[in-house]
């Protein structure tokens, strides 16, 4: 960072938390947080269980030393949780009566939707600079190529279809796997493809059950015993049990079953990607600090580090990889 920018800072203690659902890599973007902050000489405080910290006065001290081993890790030490109190003009006052106090000057948010948008209301009430990390692994901010944890989920996730798929072939079954993403179908698009699986059913696209059993049917007539489809959460056709029932009604001779895959998708040490991009965003986030930006997310776009204002970053849609979708289609014929 220029020299110049850097005596021009005014910051000199940062509030770091992380916010609603954990993602793979949240504790390796704590680490580089701190490791930046200090680098640049100021000092660093890490609140506990999300905005709930700021509300609970409820914080540890940290330094190189309390952050050390933790990179590998799964989860977040700091803890996260979806802040009910924080939702209230009160408790936001509180969390300014607090951070005033313990003379924070900056926050660092790292967590999803819920968690830029708890920021940007807060910076604009209270006028306290904020960054935010895309932490989430659903990768639904829009501005960034990847969030972190993504990618470690979306390993996770074919991971595991491929398992069932072991099974899936012993049995002649036809195996529904639902996967989590909210209302955006980036886990279940990837994995599909990078499963081979035969089809998958997001929010963004519209495969009806008719459609999808002419699919079957046909696939059947060439002899293919097994298969496996990647139900999104967020399907606006129903998710997996849903399909697999109305598909059973239709057609008993279906042998179906359902995973949901479900939380283990959160957990799991992050992958190399994941530790690269918390190390880049940690870095990232204090230095758009100490340069005088606020209420900007930090971001990855074709290998480059940028800053997408929040506003833009939660109420854009990030669309699905459209082209993706269209291997897939050739993929799965
Ligand atoms: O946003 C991450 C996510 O795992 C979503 O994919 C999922 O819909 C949701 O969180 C589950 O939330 P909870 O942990 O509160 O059940």
């Amino acid at each position: 960072m220029e020299a110049s920018k850097l005596s021009d800072n005014k910051i000199k203690k940062i509030g770091v938390f992380t916010s609603g659902g954990d993602s793979p890599g949240m504790n390796a973007a704590i680490r580089a947080v701190v490791r930046a902050a200090k680098h640049y000489d100021l000092e660093i405080i890490g609140f506990l269980n999300g905005y709930d910290g700021l509300v609970q006065n409820e914080y540890k001290v940290l330094n190189t030393r309390t952050v050390a081993h933790i990179l590998q890790q799964g989860g977040t030490f700091l803890k996260s949780a979806r802040s009910k109190a924080f939702r209230s003009a009160e408790g936001r006052q509180k969390a300014f009566e607090n951070l005033k106090a313990l003379k924070v000057d900056a926050l660092i948010a790292i967590g999803g939707d819920g968690t830029l948008t708890g920021l940007r209301v807060f910076q604009q009430e209270f006028g306290i600079p904020g960054i935010g990390i895309p932490g989430t692994i659903d990768n639904d901010l829009y501005g960034t190529d990847s969030t972190l944890g993504f990618d470690t989920a979306v390993n996770t996730v074919v991971d595991c279809i491929d398992k069932i798929r072991d099974t899936a072939n012993s049995h002649d079954r036809l195996f529904f796997i639902e996967v989590m993403g909210r209302d955006s179908g980036f886990i279940a698009l990837n994995s599909a493809v990078a499963s081979g699986a035969f089809a998958v059913m997001l929010p963004e696209t519209d495969i009806s059950l008719e459609s999808l059993i002419s699919l079957l049917h046909r696939n059947r007539i060439k002899g293919k015993q097994s298969s496996i489809v990647i139900v999104a959460e967020g399907n606006i056709n129903g998710n997996a049990s849903e399909i697999a029932k109305a598909l059973e009604e239709k057609h008993p001779d279906y042998a179906c079953r359902v995973t949901i895959l479900g939380h283990l998708q959160r957990g799991g040490k992050p992958n190399y990607f994941d530790r690269l991009l918390a190390a880049k965003f940690g870095v990232k986030a204090v230095e758009a600090l100490i340069e005088g930006n606020t209420n900007c997310m930090v971001g990855i776009q074709k290998n480059e580090m940028i800053l997408v204002p929040i506003e833009k970053a939660i109420k854009v849609h990030p669309d699905i990889d459209r082209e993706l979708l269209r291997i897939s289609s050739i993929l799965s014929e």
